[in-house]
């Protein structure tokens, strides 16, 4: 029987890896293949270098093996939608919003698109310079079917460099209103599919905020965001529930679950929405009828703007001139 070592004692997450990675004594060759076990067949090593997912010399510290596992994780959950759809144009096309440094763009590419000699990635992120750096990069790699646009997801369904259809969108951690932002892009784009990992959220907080003594006196349901770690809390799930009532009204099938291991990471809420055609009128209004219930009525013109505008006495399941069909 192995008995494990003190130090195993005291860090009992620790793999192979993380030692092969940390420990000076292991030479580059064994920390690369050790890597290389963690990865997926064909993953590119100098993709993941020039991410800084991997050092130089082909190891992997804890805080970049979390940020592969997620982006791994979800492009599983993209390709799956993927091989599902028939591409709009005969190509696919997919747009990640907040894509940061675009380790998602760049890792679906590499694993999906790259040997498949069509789809395009569009990276859309308002900071110009990482906009600039995954230009370079992909130039660099001769990722040649990927855009990267410094715009804000909000501009972006009206921006001309786009397609005016898009097959999927993405967000993985799109700051606060950004995910709103992407469905609502997903929406005007007639997206086949939308994968959402939200991150914080704040505007619907700030309203569970401003309204808080009058709900406390109207329900004891206001318990539940009283206090403002609370506030924030229920702010957040509150968003999350009323985007997937909104995808539902607009003729999408949603899936909610966990992208990896709470361990990973605490923004952990995965959103798959599919188009399937079915609108559902209960779940708008379901959605205009939390509205009511936590005071909160001002967020419809802005965040769901298609129920705002949307004919009094729509049938379940009809379709909109501007539908995917
Ligand atoms: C937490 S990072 C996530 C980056 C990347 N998706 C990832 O998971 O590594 C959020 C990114 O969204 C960008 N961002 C924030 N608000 C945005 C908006 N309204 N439109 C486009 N990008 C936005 C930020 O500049 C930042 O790069």
């Amino acid at each position: 029987m192995n008995t494990p070592t003190r130090k195993e004692h005291r860090n009992p997450t620790k793999t192979g890896a993380d030692r092969a990675g940390g420990s000076k004594a292991a030479g580059p060759k064994d920390a690369e293949s050790v890597v290389r076990a963690e990865l997926r067949p064909g993953q590119s090593i100098e993709l993941l270098k020039a991410l800084h997912i991997l050092t130089r010399d082909g190891r992997m510290n804890q805080d970049s093996r979390r940020k592969l596992k997620q982006v791994d994780h979800l492009v599983q959950f993209i390709e799956k939608q993927i091989a599902e759809l028939t591409p709009h144009a005969g190509e696919l096309t997919l747009a990640d919003h907040g894509a940061g440094k675009s380790y998602l763009g760049f890792i679906l590419y590499d694993l999906c698109l790259k040997d498949a000699g069509s789809g395009r990635v569009f990276g859309i992120e308002t900071r110009a310079e990482l906009v600039e750096r995954s230009r370079a990069l992909a130039d660099q790699l001769g990722f040649a079917r990927m855009d990267f646009l410094a715009i804000s997801a909000a501009d972006s369904a009206h921006d001309a460099a786009l397609p005016e259809r898009i097959d999927v969108v993405t967000a993985l951690h799109a700051c606060d209103t950004a995910t709103d932002d992407a469905i609502a892009f997903g929406l005007a784009k007639q997206a086949q599919a939308m994968v959402l990992v939200p991150c914080c959220q704040a505007e619907l907080a700030a309203g569970l905020r401003q309204n808080k003594a009058l709900q406390l006196s109207r329900t004891p349901l206001a318990e539940l965001w009283r206090h403002p770690l609370h506030t924030r809390e229920m702010g957040s799930q509150l968003t999350n529930v009323l985007r997937c009532l909104y995808l539902e009204s607009q003729g999408y099938s949603v899936t909610v679950t966990e992208l990896v291991g709470w361990e990973h990471s605490l923004k952990n809420e995965l959103i798959i929405a599919r188009w399937t055609g079915q609108k559902k009128r209960s779940a708008a209004e379901r959605l205009k009828a939390l509205l009511a219930e936590f005071g909160l009525q001002g967020l419809l013109p802005l965040r769901y703007r298609r129920l705002a505008e949307a004919a009094p006495g729509a049938k379940d399941g009809a379709l909109a001139a501007d539908e995917p069909k």
